[in-house]
């Protein structure tokens, strides 16, 4: 069985002390599930203290970006080299880097290739903004994003890594993209995965959904086919929803009895 995969995205809020709190507050609330893995991206300023007080039976760390070069003249950027021990994750490709920072097909793609050489697994993320969407071009961004993203990597590298599903439109608004949406998309998504690198490693990949997840939709969403998680940002930031999207996840795989 693959386990559940739930990623917290705090994105650029909270500062040391107030993300110390936030996790001191998580591990109050949330339960140990075998068939759940919680991680958890704080800004990067805040990995290292958070990693001597994270309880490792309940949460992983990922960054939320990193530079691809191992090291160098780079002022101001950390390297996936540096985050080495730190973190079992990394976010790659964030639609909010790719607008804001200008992060394009090949830097995404040598970013991909520069957390799997240093033993860190890439969330990759996809999608589509909603112009894109409504000139139809949703398959053409899903499709170019992914075959540049993954062109360095070998199927084995490829059947370990995440990707996310995002559509842009539905980030941060409050109202996820629609379930036949979300199927599609990731249906194809894997589709792609096994065109290009094969039918077992698609099967193995794990793929998640993001954008506007609140508790309450946890149960629709991780009940469509093929999808292996979430990627929470606004609502992971709340102890109470983020441990309630944990525990919506958990009785889901209860009721579907796929709890081990
Ligand atoms: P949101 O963000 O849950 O606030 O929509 C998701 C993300 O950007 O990863």
């Amino acid at each position: 069985m693959r386990k559940t995969l739930l990623v917290a995205n705090w994105k650029m809020n909270l500062n040391v002390s107030q993300a110390s709190l936030l996790l001191h507050r998580l591990q109050e609330r949330t339960r140990i599930h075998r068939s759940i893995e919680v991680v958890l991206a704080p800004t990067m300023l805040a990995l290292q203290p958070l990693s001597l007080q994270i309880d490792r039976r309940k949460f992983r760390l990922a960054a939320q970006n990193a530079y691809y070069k191992d090291e160098g003249a780079f002022t101001g950027e950390v390297s996936f080299s540096m985050l080495r021990d730190l973190v079992h994750y990394s976010l790659v490709g964030h639609s909010e880097r790719r607008a804001h920072f200008h992060e394009d097909l090949p830097m995404v793609r040598d970013k991909v290739q520069a957390a799997v050489r240093n033993g860190i697994v890439p969330i990759l993320c996809v999608g589509e903004t909603h112009q894109e969407r409504k000139e139809g071009f949703t398959k053409r961004v899903l499709h170019d994003q992914l075959t540049t993203a993954l062109a360095n990597l070998t199927a084995r590298e490829v059947a370990e890594i995440v990707i996310a599903y995002e559509p842009v439109w539905a980030i941060g608004v409050g109202d996820p993209a629609k379930p036949a949406q979300i199927q599609e998309a990731i249906s194809y998504v894997r589709y792609q995965v096994a065109h290009l690198y094969g039918e077992k490693v698609a099967r193995e990949v794990r793929i998640l959904y993001g954008a506007s997840v609140e508790p309450e939709f946890v149960a629709g969403i991780l009940s469509l086919d093929g999808v292996d998680g979430l990627l929470v940002g606004g609502a992971s930031l709340n102890p109470y929803k983020f441990a309630d999207i944990i525990e919506a996840a958990h009785r889901l795989q209860v009721s579907i009895g796929d709890e081990s």
